[in-house]
């Protein structure tokens, strides 16, 4: 076989063979390196130079938009903010400018329904490490057609999923709390999960306390009705795990819980809990096998069922948390 030599038009196809099939759910991108949006996912590319690619120098954003509005998010632009922050990356733009790029991107996407990353970049330059090289941070936006609910199978909310411990070393504590783009000890603890036949792996900090999955964080209904979580020192602050330790409030008042409380959390307990939750952005997944135990009654359990009732009316009716998306 020899290499062939490819001209532009073979490449830009309107659909290029080297987009894996059914990866055409890309409906717009946003790219500060073209100072635009593209619509054609033929085009939808960063450069190879780019530090995002070649370092993992970057950090990122997912959230959902329902119903035309974007659900929670100035918590995930402040998150971003948090992580530039973290590693000294001077965003390209304004926090202003970011939410409405971000928006208007959506809306030339015209979808009512789907799923939103963002990423800001260290910038392009030289494939070294340097990051005082590139001249400028960048940012890009794309709008993919699935959603938050798309990305689990819908029975793995109704009747709970499995998962097992991870034995991938936990991040620093600075670094956990970045949502960096180098998310290679996250994709180890997924790998861990899938080789083990678990739909999540559990990751402890190296005392032992209780931290994260791979993109998502862990909460438990101990026996005693409270619901825990873990203290943020060791896994990145989730939107979703925030806003439903205040939606919990609500369950403490008609007395579904005892209380709720954020401490250090064992591997023990969580072996011994009522429920286990998954909490990601908006949704919950009850984990009733947990490292072949079986948790609480095997079924999802009363909090988590009342959390995603919650966390449903959140989504589509609370105001204060839904930003319009401006379509023409
Ligand atoms: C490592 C990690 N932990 C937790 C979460 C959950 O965060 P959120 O609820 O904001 O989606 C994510 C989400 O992407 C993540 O990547």
């Amino acid at each position: 076989m020899s290499v062939r030599i490819l001209s532009r038009n073979e490449i830009f196809t309107e659909a290029p063979e080297w987009r894996e099939p059914g990866r055409w759910n890309y409906l717009a991108m946003y790219s500060s390196v073209f100072g635009g949006v593209v619509t054609d996912p033929a085009l939808m590319v960063i450069p190879l130079d780019d530090r995002m690619a070649s370092r993992g120098d970057g950090i990122f954003e997912f959230f959902d938009v329902v119903n035309g509005y974007v659900y929670n998010l100035d918590a995930h632009l402040t998150r971003l903010g948090r992580s530039a922050e973290i590693i000294s990356l001077d965003l390209p733009f304004d926090m202003a400018t970011i939410k409405q790029i971000t928006l208007e991107t959506i809306a030339i996407s015209g979808a009512k329904v789907c799923g939103v990353r963002l990423f800001a970049s260290r910038g392009l330059g030289d494939f070294g490490c340097d990051p005082t090289v590139p001249k400028k941070s960048l940012f890009y936006v794309i709008v993919l057609k699935t959603g938050l609910m798309g990305l689990f199978p819908p029975d793995m909310v109704t009747e709970g999923t499995s998962a097992v411990t991870a034995h991938v070393p936990s991040k620093p504590s600075f670094y956990a709390q970045v949502k960096s783009c180098c998310y290679l000890l996250n994709a180890l603890v997924d790998l861990e999960a899938r080789r083990n036949k678990a739909a999540f792996g559990i990751w402890y900090d190296q005392e032992g306390h209780l931290a994260e999955s791979a993109t998502e964080n862990i909460a438990i209904v101990s026996q005693e009705k409270v619901f825990k979580y873990p203290r943020f020192e060791h896994m990145l602050k989730g939107t979703g795990l925030i806003r439903a330790a205040e939606l919990a409030k609500e369950l403490t008042k008609s007395g579904e819980l005892n209380g709720i409380s954020q401490t250090n959390i064992s591997q023990q307990e969580v072996y011994d809990c009522s429920e286990m939750l998954m909490l990601s952005s908006g949704i919950v997944i009850p984990i009733v096998k947990y490292d072949g135990r079986t948790i609480g009654t095997g079924k999802p359990g009363p909090v988590s069922r009342r959390l995603s009732e919650l966390f449903q009316k959140d989504r589509t009716e609370n105001r204060e948390f839904l930003t319009p998306v401006p379509y023409s």
